[in-house]
């Protein structure tokens, strides 16, 4: 008898099967309780993904889903509905998860207990729910980034202590971008694997595996309006760029956005230390250690300018450091600003 022979549309279908939830079953190759937590795990974060992706695009046709809600969060910051309603898509999923025991993000000035999933929950959640807000009125670009961290110790005073560790305490990270299509990014420390949202199967599929950024790209991204804020080795470094071929800028408003440019297609993403924010604005734990893990698992960088983000311990939560993140060459271009080793300029540039 024939073997059967599968009809031209199986491409199609084997692409269609290249699911997020059989992704990560493959990337964890076992069965062990730990893999486990971890995929169910990635299972909420592309459900929240896929309900703040549904919210967003019917946002401006809702009342009350757009604009500000009157208050301001821990960071200073004004506070958007949108901002409310991703926090709180996080915490709705991991409820009776029996995953996760705390969630930290920055819309939240002590961590969020599941006191129903302590006894079993081995893990938190940091987050940033809507990265990129002053986005969200004007149906731009947005983000929401994630980091998985075991709990160590039970955190009886509910301090979230032991969050006060470096980078590499993070067992994967993640964004979500919400763009023109829904694309989910994650890391487990295997490689950086990107996926697109089938929004009529409601499922998240490989888009591109194993990623890595070029050693080089052309775009910069920074918010040039901070000029005079800036230290004066960032100023050099932005003269050193418009006075050289082969640059181009790019900023979005959002870092995941801009990120995800950066990633694909290499440069050098920066928010350094500014006179109103001596620290950068990007916090670490929700914001610039989940994007490190992920650039150096795709073969980049991300430093302060000087140490490496995956290096620096917080002394607070809601911390936050300067950024240079993205391709080894251009990151290590901004560094030897920042240290005072600037290369020559030639001389018949202006
Ligand atoms: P968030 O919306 O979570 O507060 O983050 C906004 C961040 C980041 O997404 C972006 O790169 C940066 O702030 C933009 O800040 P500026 O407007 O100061 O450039
Ligand atoms: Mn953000
Ligand atoms: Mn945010």
């Amino acid at each position: 008898m024939a073997e059967y022979q599968p009809a031209e549309t199986a491409f199609a279908l084997d692409r269609d099967c290249k699911t997020l939830g059989r992704h990560v079953l493959e990337q964890l190759q076992s069965f062990s309780p730990e893999a486990q937590d971890l995929s169910a795990l990635m299972g909420r974060l592309a459900l929240a993904g896929k309900l703040i992706a549904r919210h967003l695009s019917r946002a401006g046709l809702m009342e009350s889903a757009l604009g500000f809600t009157g208050t301001t969060n821990v960071q200073g910051e004004a506070v958007k509905k949108m901002d409310i309603y991703a926090n709180d898509v996080f915490i709705s999923v991991f409820k009776q998860s029996g995953l996760v025991c705390r969630l930290a993000s920055e819309e939240m000035e002590t961590p969020y207990y599941i006191p129903e999933n302590c006894p079993i929950g081995r893990y938190t959640l940091l987050y940033d729910p809507i990265d990129g807000s002053s986005n969200v009125d004007i149906n731009l670009n947005i983000g929401s980034i994630f980091s998985i961290r075991r709990q160590q110790g039970e955190d009886r005073d509910r301090s979230g202590q032991d969050l006060l560790q470096n980078g590499h305490q993070q067992l994967a990270a993640g964004y979500i971008l919400y763009g023109p299509s829904t694309v989910l990014v994650y890391s487990m420390g295997r490689g950086v694997h990107a996926f697109t949202l089938d929004p009529s199967l409601g499922e998240f599929i490989l888009a591109a595996e194993n990623i890595q950024v070029p050693g080089h790209g052309p775009t910069y991204s920074v918010n040039e309006g901070n000029f005079w804020q800036w230290d004066d080795s960032i100023r050099d470094f932005t003269r050193y760029v418009h006075r050289h071929d082969g640059y181009s800028a790019r900023y979005t408003g959002a870092l995941v956005a801009d990120f995800h440019r950066i990633l694909l297609q290499g440069g050098v993403f920066l928010y350094p230390a500014t006179q109103k924010q001596p620290q950068g604005k990007l916090r670490l734990l929700y914001e610039t250690a989940p994007l490190a893990f992920l650039i150096e698992q795709a073969g980049g960088r991300a430093s302060t300018g000087s140490q490496e983000i995956m290096a620096v311990v917080p002394t607070h939560l809601h911390d936050r450091t300067p950024l240079v993140i993205g391709s080894t060459k251009d990151v290590a271009l901004v560094e030897a600003f920042i240290q005072d080793k600037p290369p020559a300029i030639p001389r018949h540039h202006p």
